[in-house]
């Protein structure tokens, strides 16, 4: 592989990685040589990956923690640097929303459940905000690392029925911006943080909202295919160039960037 995407020996922690974008960019980066640690909340799905990930190579480790729990993830970040003695990339892909916290069509604003807003407000926030913190440490250790977090089409744009995702996604614009500036500020041009942006892609969350079960498009499935420009959902590997990139020395000069993966949604005003 040309040196400037080599993600070889990299040790890549990943959050959501019994996910679909996070799990399958983990393995993508498994096969190209990276040493992936797949963190998950639950123990059985981080051993299925993790039995998964041994037929790519040897180079993976499970964690089990909750994004939410501080002490979990300080544990996971000592056990990482045992085994591999350093952490070169932090991949942030745990996060989504719950059904508690959107406001179904027949509801009103005002029916917005808070303490589910609040959930969803912790779990895409502070669930990035604290997995930085605790494995960042080993970035400034050694003055090298980078950090990939998850925003999303409605971080810039109004996207009905989910404000506290909303929220949450438009704060981690701004956290990718004020971490990749204090970071580097602090610890040099080798430290970097950005994000990918998905447009839309089909996940266990969404596929009920965006797809029904012969295939065709819902009612809002429809509307984001009208207002994505290539006319069809992302498909799960089409997230992994982008992350690749951002990993790698290619973009050795890029940190505070939000880099949208979305067939055109975000420059299509829709007519
Ligand atoms: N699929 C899309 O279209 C889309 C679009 C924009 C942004 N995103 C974002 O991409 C990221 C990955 O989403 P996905 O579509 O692969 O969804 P997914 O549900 O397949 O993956 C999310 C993972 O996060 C894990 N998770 C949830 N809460 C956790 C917690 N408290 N601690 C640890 N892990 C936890 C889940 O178990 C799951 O494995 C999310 O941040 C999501 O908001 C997805």
């Amino acid at each position: 592989m040309n040196e400037l995407f080599d993600v070889k020996g990299k040790v890549i922690v990943v959050t959501g990685a019994t996910g679909i974008l996070a799990g399958g960019a983990a393995k993508y980066l498994q096969k190209n040589g990276a040493t992936v640690v797949y963190l998950g909340r639950n123990q059985e799905r981080v051993d299925n990956a993790v039995t998964e990930a041994k037929s790519i190579s040897d180079a993976c480790m499970g964690l089990t923690s909750d994004v939410l729990d501080e002490e979990s993830l300080s544990k996971g970040y000592e056990e990482v640097i045992s085994k591999f003695g350093r952490i070169d990339a932090l991949i942030n892909g745990a996060g989504g929303n719950m059904p508690g916290a959107t406001i179904g069509p027949d509801k009103e604003i005002f029916d917005l459940n808070l303490d589910d807003y609040s959930k969803v407000m912790d779990l895409n926030l502070k669930g990035t905000v604290l997995p930085t913190l605790v494995f960042g440490k080993a970035f400034k250790e050694q003055g090298h690392g980078s950090v990939i977090n998850f925003s999303s089409m409605s971080s810039t744009q109004a996207l009905t029925r989910v404000l506290g995702y909303s929220n949450a996604k438009a704060a981690i614009d701004n956290f990718t911006r004020w971490m990749a500036t204090e970071m580097a500020l602090k610890y040099g041009d080798q430290v970097r943080v950005n994000a990918v942006a998905p447009g839309f892609f089909i996940s266990k969350q969404n596929k009920a909202l965006l797809t029904n079960e012969d295939g065709t498009f819902t009612e809002r499935g429809q509307q984001v295919i009208n207002k994505t420009p290539f006319k069809r959902f992302g498909k799960q590997k089409e997230i992994y160039g982008a992350i690749h990139y951002l990993l790698s020395d290619a973009s050795s000069f890029v940190t505070g960037t939000v880099l949208a993966v979305d067939g055109g949604f975000s420059c299509f005003c829709g007519v």
